[in-house]
């Protein structure tokens, strides 16, 4: 059967019928293209691309520029996945205007199908609506929100008190009004990210939320083993790429050390009547 882009629709329709939605991040060209050929459903260009690429401590420095130019090179190697790209902190915190523009960047320039947005109180809301109704399919993200983690008291598990979980269910509720056609819960009691889920319409996906969402998402870095100077609970290792990467680059030094690489098949000749030629 012949492959189509995925739509909005068809998560909504996945969500329907009961099925899971897969998500990944990725930053550049070449992971989109393992993505893509893996067979992903929705590819995040995250701003945890602060942690995971530019070596920050926190999402919080990511600029618009950085999420630019990392969306456009997923861009280009992503084809069939839905594509979106989150919305870097202060990017839609100020006015409707400038989070309206700035969206609509990382959908002009970029080539974004969506973005996401963290937060649910009211001003983030409003932003959320805005920016829907200019047209920009908007992703809600709500739970542990990374760029306001600081106000959250650091980085743990959110909604585990039932005010703290009414408040959770109350602001999903107001980013499904706001016309937020999916939304990210982060690291909230799996109970809870349950019982959200079957009140939504849209498609939940849950990171460290529990398998009850209607999706998955990881950061693609900690999934492979590739960045594993934190390890949260909710993560799970599918490879050690970092282990495999560093083996690699280990055995490489010693054969350059020692001289075995390269090898006849990786060099290149020259006729023998040409070097002749040199006279030398
Ligand atoms: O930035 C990111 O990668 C994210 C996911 C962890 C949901 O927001």
């Amino acid at each position: 059967m012949e492959r189509k882009k995925i739509t909005i629709s068809d998560l909504s329709r996945i969500k329907s019928e009961g099925g899971r939605i897969a998500m990944l991040t990725a930053y550049d060209f070449s992971t989109a293209l393992v993505l893509e050929s893996a067979g992903i459903d929705i590819i995040l260009v995250g701003d945890s691309l602060g942690n995971v690429i530019l070596g920050y401590d926190s999402t919080v420095p990511v600029t618009m520029e950085e999420m630019i130019h990392h969306a456009k090179a997923v861009r280009r190697g992503t084809r069939y996945a839905f594509l979106v790209a989150d919305m870097p902190f202060m990017s839609f915190n100020i006015d409707k205007a400038q989070t309206i523009t700035n969206a609509g960047r990382l959908v002009k320039e970029a080539g974004a199908d969506a973005v996401k947005i963290e937060g649910g109180n009211e001003t983030i809301s409003a932003m959320i609506k805005a920016v829907v109704d200019a047209g920009i399919p908007v992703m809600g993200h709500i739970g542990l929100t990374p760029q306001t983690a600081t106000m959250l008291g650091g980085y743990k598990v959110q909604g585990n008190n039932a005010a703290a979980a009414k408040e959770l269910m109350r602001q999903a509720a107001v980013l499904e009004k706001a016309g937020c056609f999916s939304i990210v819960l982060e690291c909230i009691p799996d109970v809870l990210a349950e019982l959200i889920s079957k009140k939504m319409k849209i498609p939940v996906i849950g990171i460290g939320a529990g398998v009850r969402c209607d999706g998955q998402v990881l950061v693609t870095h900690d999934m492979l083993g590739l960045y594993e100077r934190l390890s949260p609970k909710f993560v799970k290792r599918y490879a050690h790429l970092a282990k495999e990467m560093s083996e690699a680059v280990a055995n490489y030094i010693q054969e350059v050390k020692d001289a075995k690489f390269p090898l006849p098949q990786h060099s290149y000749t020259m006729k023998k009547e040409e070097l002749e030629k040199l006279g030398l």
